[in-house]
């Protein structure tokens, strides 16, 4: 059996007790992008009344951020924009964002966390919204780059006909990207190998 720490209350831990959860936790922590691929598939077949799944909707939006020539990160960002939608249903942004928050830029991480509001200058009016609610970012740096990963990708990607990369063709860039993170509470118990 695996060892495990003596403390019943936190307040009684010594630093044997850690370097036994610290050594679990810094296998676990690179399961990760396991985790997260695994977690992707689960929006396999999940239509939701649009013409594409939210799996299919993911590997488009991706392929077209890559064939487009943005880099491993960007395209990392695109495909996991909506991995939110399972256990965020009301703000599904804000899940992705901070799933991909440790391993990418400020900018790449304001883009998924704010692609909601701009995604709506494509339907908010049908649903007698504002599609205009974006305008409340106007001044934001990061407007435009919100706004052309909208416009170019997210919106873009709904069409059963195009030809989407397979989620293994993404799979070594998610390894790549998750594979240390940029900024971390724990990222000094992560380096202490
Ligand atoms: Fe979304
Ligand atoms: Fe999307």
């Amino acid at each position: 059996m695996a060892e495990r720490a003596k403390f019943r209350e936190m307040k009684e831990g010594t630093k044997e007790d850690w370097a036994i959860i610290g050594g679990e936790y810094r296998a676990f922590a690179k399961g990760l992008p396991d985790r997260v691929l695994d977690h992707l598939k689960l929006l396999d077949g999940d239509f939701g009344g649009f013409p594409v799944c939210r799996l299919e909707h993911s590997l488009q939006t991706a392929t077209r951020a890559h064939r487009d020539g943005r880099d491993e990160s960007y395209v990392v960002m695109a495909l996991l924009h909506d991995i939110g939608d399972t256990l965020g249903s009301y703000n599904h942004p804000e899940v992705a964002a901070s799933i991909l928050k440790p391993f990418v830029s400020e900018e790449l991480h304001w883009i998924c966390q704010n692609h909601g509001a701009f995604q709506g200058y494509y339907y908010f009016h049908h649903l007698g919204m504002d599609k205009n609610a974006r305008d409340a970012f106007r001044d934001n740096p990061h407007f435009e780059a919100c706004r052309e990963f909208c416009e170019k990708y997210d919106q873009a990607a709904f069409d059963p006909d195009y030809e989407s990369e397979p989620l293994e063709f993404f799979e070594p860039m998610v390894r790549r990207v998750m594979a240390k993170p940029l900024a971390s509470l724990y990222a000094k118990a992560i380096a202490e190998e």
